[in-house]
């Protein structure tokens, strides 16, 4: 799996399906030299590669220049000249960096992270050691392996083991260097209600870059990065893809020179990052994870949908059938009241939803969104006999209970901020912005995070709540902290999410009975940073099919269906034909983990049997959401959009296909079948081979969507 070739000094590294080399040169540089599929034996001997007028060291000779080689890591300044992934200022005062590799260890399983996510189980780790006489700091560089799902998971330590102090200005994550070749970037953008719309250009000479600066990060970019060779499809061709174990600002980005070096990075957001490290002290980087398909994008989406499922997500929560929630949000927003809550209880369980959300509105004073962010005590105009009681009715009437939770942030209006205005993200000397009318709670403050995790201990204590909802309603902006003395300033941002953290750890191990759902204004923390702590994100406000299934759609390029939490909602669409409303929104909402979110006590008597018949059908399909593999339907137009959900026994499998352009299509297909299988299919006994050769012919009527799936 991880060995060391002592003739040539390589290392390989393997996974099932892939190989990762590397080659120590000069007993000193660690270079690059090849990622794909499995190789039987690396043999990749040192060879001179002279390009006039790159800079080169004494030693090495002209043939190899930092510059111009595939390198592991590189270092600011020292000859590489293009961006780099490490800079340290020094005790002298200047950034130039160089790292010389010293050694390595071989161990079992990895080094888990205490305060951050990471990916959990690894088979094996290869630790790469280096050291900087002049800033006097060791690296170690940590390859993870995760055999089965091809992929490889890298982050670094540095520690200070000077008498100086230095300044870590960039520490990226992950680099991954290549030459030669023509390839495409494919990046999730978008913005509060488009979340993660893939768009892919080709690599073109300069960087290529997405990012955050918001301290979340956010529905702008999402930190996945994708590289595939020209004219690589679902089905066919290499592609390769980085994504962050992070939530914070990150930076992840593509370089090409002029002589078609490819270099690809992921990491922290160097930009809003200056981090001192002391004597002694030690700095380890957030994780990324990287994966490598020869056989196409779908392979390169299972394995990162296979990587979350297993070492992301809680465990506990890998298969374990999800809530299907009612939400109060769309249907009431603010305006919670008891009385209503239980109507809504008493439906939800005739129609077989199992979970009653309460969400924002709940806690003290909470009308509007002004006010009482950080007092986080249930509002007795609301609850009149309190939490409890309210929750033992809504109990009684064979139904659990969410709430929602907003806490990594504070309103002027509360009683917390009159206490405490000094747990605000603020600088001196400047107006603060708001977000959504509310500020941001200094979660670098162990006093503030400990207040609000005591005190929602306290309001839930006794209290079942079987679900909680985890919102996060701005970016930060003017961020600063009065918890960190002036020089610690650059760290406020990465300490920010490492509270944010701290907090998750504390409420999920306080209350183990819940499971936790992320959001994020939408879905705006939508990365594998939260999964590790909830099991499924809300992906979007946007409930309308038509801007979900394309939401769902890039969200599911590298995260599984089991993590989006996807609702049936009454949003007004001009997109969608009178009269198959419901059934349209739960046809979308099925391929993920559904959820409702209107006004079920005003249904029709039509509407509520079409509900329990769909609650009742999800029974079959939510299965294969947890743990199926997933098949795009491939050679589709630009508007349509399908998949195959194949459970990993094949012995079942349900297909969902969208429209939503009026493409005239009259057959998909359909991948990933046993062949030798006989499935009972659309009314006839099938083998796996007959289907996905003939594909599936759609009726007349499945002019905007069709579902369908093998019967037992
Ligand atoms: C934003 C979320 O995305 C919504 O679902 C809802 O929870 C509101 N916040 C509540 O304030």
């Amino acid at each position: 799996m991880i060995k060391f070739i002592e003739e040539q000094k390589l290392f390989q590294i393997d996974t099932k399906n892939t190989s990762y080399v590397m080659r120590v040169s000069f007993d000193k540089f660690v270079e690059h030299v090849y990622y794909g599929k499995k190789l039987e034996k690396a043999d990749f001997p040192y060879k001179d590669k002279i390009i006039s007028f790159a800079p080169f060291i004494k030693e090495t000779g002209y043939g190899f220049s930092l510059c111009t080689r595939q390198m592991e890591l590189s270092f600011f300044d020292s000859g590489d000249l293009r961006d780099t992934g490490v800079r340290i200022k020094n005790a002298d005062g200047n950034s130039v960096t160089l790292f010389y590799y010293k050694d390595y260890k071989i161990f079992d399983g990895r080094i888990e992270f205490s305060d951050m996510p990471y990916s959990r189980n690894a088979d094996k780790t290869l630790e790469l050691i280096y050291f900087d006489p002049v800033s006097n700091c060791e690296l170690s560089s940590y390859y993870s392996v995760f055999y089965d799902t091809d992929t490889i998971t890298r982050y670094m330590t540095i520690r200070n083991v000077g008498s100086e102090k230095v300044t870590l200005e960039s520490v990226i994550a992950c680099q991954v260097d290549f030459a030669g070749g023509e390839y495409d970037v494919t990046t999730l953008n978008g913005c509060y209600y488009i979340e993660r719309m893939p768009e892919t250009v080709p690599v073109a000479c300069g960087i290529q870059k997405i990012y955050s600066k918001r301290g979340h990060s956010s529905s702008h970019f999402n930190p996945y990065i994708q590289i595939a060779e020209k004219g690589a499809s679902e089905y066919a061709g290499n592609v390769f893809a980085m994504n962050m174990v992070y939530s914070g600002d990150f930076v992840s980005q593509v370089e090409r020179t002029y002589e078609n070096d490819y270099r690809v990075m992921t990491g922290i957001n160097p930009e809003t990052f200056n981090w001192i490290l002391g004597a002694g002290e030690q700095f380890t980087t957030p994780e990324a994870v990287i994966s490598f398909s020869s056989v196409g994008k779908n392979k390169l989406t299972q394995n990162f949908h296979d990587h979350v499922r297993e070492y992301i997500v809680p465990k506990e929560y890998k298969s374990a059938k999800r809530p299907i929630v009612i939400n109060s949000w769309e249907a009431m927003y603010f305006n919670i009241d008891e009385e209503v809550l239980l109507k809504y209880a008493e439906k939800a369980n005739e129609l077989g939803i199992d979970t009653l959300v309460v969400d924002d509105g709940w806690f003290l004073g909470r009308d509007n969104d002004k006010t009482s962010l950080g007092d986080w005590i249930a509002d007795s105009r609301k609850f009149k006999d309190g939490l409890k009681a309210f929750s033992d009715r809504v109990h009684e009437r064979g139904v659990n209970l969410g709430i929602w939770i907003e806490p990594d942030m504070i309103s002027e209006d509360s009683d917390l901020y009159r206490q405490h205005p000094d747990w605000a993200i603020q600088v001196p000397n400047r107006p603060l912005s708001l977000g959504r009318n509310q500020l941001v709670l200094d979660m670098t403050n162990d006093d503030a995070i400990n207040h609000v995790v005591n005190q929602l201990k306290e309001t839930f204590k006794d209290v079942k709540i079987e679900y909680i909802k985890w919102d996060f309603n701005r970016s930060l902006s003017e961020v600063g902290s009065l918890n960190l003395p002036k020089e610690k300033q650059g760290e406020v941002k990465h300490r920010f999410t490492l509270g944010d953290y701290k907090m998750r750890k504390a409420l999920t191990e306080a209350f183990p009975d819940a499971m936790f759902e992320g959001c994020s204004g939408g879905g705006g923390l939508y990365d594998m940073g939260i999964m590790f702590y909830c099991p499924q994100i809300w992906a979007s406000d946007n409930t309308d099919p038509v801007w979900r299934i394309k939401i769902q759609q890039g969200s599911t390029i590298c995260y599984p269906l089991s993590v989006l939490s996807a609702h049936v909602a009454n949003t007004k669409s001009n997109k969608i034909e009178k009269g198959l409303d419901y059934d349209y929104r739960y046809a979308v909402a099925s391929g993920a983990v559904l959820g409702y979110e209107l006004n079920i006590t005003k249904f029709s008597k039509e509407t509520e049997a079409l509900v329990k018949a769909q609650v009742n059908d999800y029974q079959d399909i939510y299965p294969l959401v947890l743990d199926g593999d997933f098949f795009i339907i491939d050679k589709l137009g630009k508007k349509e959009y399908g998949f195959t959900l194949v459970s990993k026994d094949k012995k079942s499998f349900a297909v969902f296909y969208y429209n939503y352009g009026r493409t005239k299509r009259t057959k998909i297909n359909v991948h990933g079948l046993d062949e030798q299988l006989t499935y009972n299919f659309m009314g006839k006994s099938l083998t796996g081979k007959e289907i996905m050769q003939n594909g599936i012919e759609l009726p007349k009527e499945a002019k905007l969507y069709f579902t369908t799936r093998s019967k037992n």
